[in-house]
Parts: structure tokens; sequence; C-alpha cells
């Protein structure tokens, strides 16, 4: 069997982590050296000169995470934001247009409208339905189509194989930020996205422990048409390496390391945060004061279809919202268990009020998050208990 053939269980624990030819260890550890040995002026010895061009760790990372992906070529990156910025400066000029999904993460709302827009570039919200995200490519051509999906925190579902078409047709092209699905339930590149991006900071990660981000490329990816890189490179990963050692962007290898060790339990870890998902979401459900229960598993959700097509699991994210601004604020202060923190895909449990939290940022924008949403980022702890944690806090 071919390394191509894996599971994704297999993929993760096997692909880019052969035992050490030297010492027998069964798995790399980290290179955590600045400098390496050259035999002869301007010769590397085995390709590694100094740590910010490349290093063994990240370089074995990406490995493991674009194997995953079912992309070309993986990059670790110190965090999703700086995964999400290096991409838009290789991909966009000034003068250049994005289109983005309007339910996105806070940071990356801020990353376009107000970094990115500095720069001399537009960037233009969309929301989910197909019929939005054809006729602003229409309108805009624009070089770029962004989506997140499932969207942080409303959990919209976009159909990525009809997206990748109708971005293709003007000539954009597709990044998906596939930090909520993971590649163990979703992979984009194969439904025609050309490029992937996350924040390992999530469940990659999976433990709270490190800031990260990763692109990952299909073998196709190239920049938009007609343009070269500052490489002199046409394919987008060429141009993300070289624009990872000339601006610094690197992760260090201990995240990298981190980041590896992350991905060996990330199946696991997500099916089981999946199923508690599903077991909260219908729990929510029949809570009083609870108004509706956003999560793709439920059958009344609008993508429920597209994720059932697109994705091998729900997630592990689940939105409800409450009477008032007043009860969501308050049901995030009395749950015990479930911490009162940003972020998510951890083994801990989390709880957020995203209007005053994750997606401050946007509070004054026709896009912003309605503050009687609270965002549920369920861990690894038994179900039972965080439901009860739920029901104590909600009263
Ligand atoms: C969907 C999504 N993308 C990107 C990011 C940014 O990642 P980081 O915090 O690692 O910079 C986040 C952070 O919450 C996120 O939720």
């Amino acid at each position: 069997m071919s390394e191509t053939e894996y599971g994704p269980a297999t993929t993760a624990i096997h692909v880019g982590q052969e035992p050490d030819p030297i010492t027998g260890a069964v798995l790399p550890s980290p290179v955590l050296a600045t400098t390496f040995v050259m035999d002869e002026p301007g010769i590397p010895r085995a390709g590694y000169d100094y740590s910010r061009s490349g290093n063994p760790t990240r370089d074995l990372f990406g490995q493991t995470l674009a194997a995953l992906e079912h992309g070309e070529r993986g990059f670790a990156l110190p965090s999703g934001l700086a995964a999400e910025d290096l991409l838009l400066r290789v991909l966009t000029r000034p003068g250049d247009s994005a289109v983005f999904s309007a339910d996105v993460y806070g940071g990356t709302f801020r990353l376009f409208t107000q970094v990115f827009a500095a720069e001399g570039r537009t960037a233009r919200p969309v929301g989910a339905g197909l019929a939005q995200i054809k006729e602003a490519l229409e309108e805009i051509r624009p070089a770029v189509l962004w989506l997140e999906t499932p969207s942080n925190p409303q959990l919209d579902i976009i159909d990525i194989a009809q997206a990748a078409q109708a971005a293709h047709q003007v000539g954009a092209l597709l990044v998906v930020d596939n930090t909520f699905a993971s590649p163990a339930l979703q992979q984009p590149l194969t439904l025609g996205a050309d490029v992937v991006v996350h924040s390992t900071t999530k469940s990659i990660g999976g433990h709270s422990d490190l800031v990260g981000g990763a692109i990952v490329t299909a073998a196709h990816a190239r920049l938009p048409k007609g343009r070269t890189g500052v490489s002199g490179s046409k394919s987008i990963a060429e141009e993300v390496a070289y624009w990872q050692n000339a601006t610094g962007c690197v992760a260090s290898p201990q995240d990298a390391w981190l980041a590896s060790r992350g991905l060996k339990t990330l199946a696991v870890r997500v099916q089981q945060a999946n199923a508690s998902a599903l077991k909260i979401a219908q729990a929510l459900k029949e809570l009083p004061g609870v108004k509706q229960v956003i999560y793709p598993g439920l059958p009344e959700h609008r993508g429920h279809e597209t994720a059932k097509k697109q994705m091998s699991g729900f997630g592990a994210v689940v939105a409800f919202r409450v009477d008032s601004p007043k009860a969501a604020r308050a049901i995030c202060k009395r749950t015990k268990l479930f911490a009162l923190a940003v972020s998510l895909g951890s083994v801990e449990s989390l709880i957020e009020q995203p209007a005053s939290m994750t997606h401050a940022t946007k509070a004054d924008d026709e896009t912003a998050i309605p503050e009687d949403l609270i965002r549920l980022a369920v861990g690894l702890e038994d179900v039972e208990d965080l439901i009860a944690d739920l029901k104590q806090a909600i009263g």
C-alpha cells in the first residue's frame, strides 16, 4: 500500500513522521538548531542552511498536513492570521480585490477590511448563498474568493465545489479557511479549491498550547493569470516558500512539532467532539430560553444537506441564541466546565459571546454578530457533564 492510499488516521501518524534513521526513535524529534553546517561554502549538507529559510520539523509538519488535505505542499506559519496575511500578499497586488465570506472570524474580517484595504486593495463581504457569491464574482471579478465553511461563528455552509467552479469562471482563485472542519472532516482541495489555510491553534494543535497557522496548496495552484511572483515563479507554493524566507514569516520548530503531534490524534478527537456536539445541540433545543440552535448536523440547518455532501462530520462548534444579550452574558459567566474564553478545537470546552469577544471588531458593521448569540467549542469531557453544565447555566 502506498502513502497516497492510507486513510487519514494512518496518514497523520506515518506520513512525514518516519522513525529517526540514526537513533531509531519512533518519531522525529524537533530540530531546534538555528543553523546547519556546510561541507563546502554555500553547499548545505542536507539542504538546510538556516532555520528561517528552512527547518526539517516545519517541513515534516507541512508534508503531513499536505497529505491529509490532498495538497501538494504544506507550510507552517506563526499564526492563522499570519498565514492569511502572507497568502493574501502572495495572491494579490495593489488594485486587486477580494470577495470574502461575510461570516468570517473577526480577525479575518479586520484583515480584509482594514489592513488589506489600507494597501490599495478592496474587499467585499458576501453571504453564504451561491447566488449571492456568483453575483459578487460577476460584478467584482476579484483575484480571490475567500470562504469559511463552516463559518465562524454562525456556521454557514457553502458548497465548495460549486463555489470553485463559479470562482474559476471569472478567473478568481478559491481559498478556503478549513479551520472549523479540519482535514479530518473536509478536504477543500479535492473539491476544486486552490489553497487551504488553517489556524493550527485550533483543532490541529488541539490542546490550547500553541499559536500557529498553515497554508496548503493544490498541485495545480498558480498565481492569477498573467502574473509572475517576486520569486520569478508562477507557482503559488514556490511563491509562498519564497515569501516565508524573505519576510521571516515562519512557525518555530517547537510549534510545528506540537502541531505534528496534534495531527496524530486529530481524527479521534474530532470524531469524539462531533458526537458530543450533536448531543449538545439536540439537548439545547429542549431548554427554555434557547430561541435557536445552530449546528450543521441538525436536519433543520440551512446547510445540512451540503454539509452532508462535503463533510464527513459536522464539527465541534455549536451556536445558539437566547432571549437577550443580557441573558447571553449571564449564561457565559455561569458555566463551570465550559471556560469563558475565545478559541476552539481543544480538549477543554469553551463558551463565549462572539459579539463582545472574537467578533468585537465587526461590532459596528452590518455583518455584526447578534449579541444574544453564544458560541460553544465542544471539547472531550464526558458529554453528560457538559450538558448538565449548560442546563444549570441556562436555568
Ligand atoms: C476560522 C478562523 N480562521 C483563522 C483564525 C486566526 O487564527 P490565529 O488566532 O491562529 O491567528 C481563527 C481564530 O480564531 C479562526 O477561528
